[in-house]
């Protein structure tokens, strides 16, 4: 299995395969699925500005769609260290409830988090259930 510290420099390398022509802030994820398969996201921005994707959940979308569905966990690079939205946050949640979550800088500067410290009191699944 991958170490943190690659994961951390994948994320910073799916930064560079951002398109953010609009915000120019670049973010790169890199998730680590249960296999050990890593796969990249990054923003793609769009001139209508809400059909933007942000970098975890094209992360997340690329991989369910390449048939994972157990995440261990993930990198989400930007130049200074920012944490993921709450829209990624919600979608890491429905997906990846147990992931650790490493937010990290352009150098390489990061720190450990969690889906559940990030997004405690989730609307979740079982929210649904009557
Ligand atoms: N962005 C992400 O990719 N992930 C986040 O969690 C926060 C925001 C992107 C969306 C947009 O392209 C740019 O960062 C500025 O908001």
């Amino acid at each position: 299995m991958i170490d943190v510290e690659s994961l951390v420099q994948h994320a910073i390398a799916a930064r560079q395969r951002a398109y953010a022509p609009y915000s120019n802030y670049f973010v790169g994820a890199a998730l680590l699925c249960a296999d050990g398969t890593v796969v990249y996201g990054c923003n793609v921005e769009n001139a209508a500005y809400p059909s933007t994707i942000c970098a975890e959940r094209a992360a997340l979308v690329s991989a369910i769609a390449q048939n994972q569905r157990d995440f261990v966990a993930i990198a989400v690079a930007t130049k200074d260290g920012g944490t993921p939205c709450g829209t990624c946050r919600q979608v890491m949640s429905e997906l990846g409830i147990e992931m650790a979550v490493y937010i990290t800088d352009e150098l390489g500067n990061f720190w450990t988090t969690s889906v559940r410290e990030l997004l405690p009191y989730s609307f979740d699944p079982k929210s649904l259930e009557a």
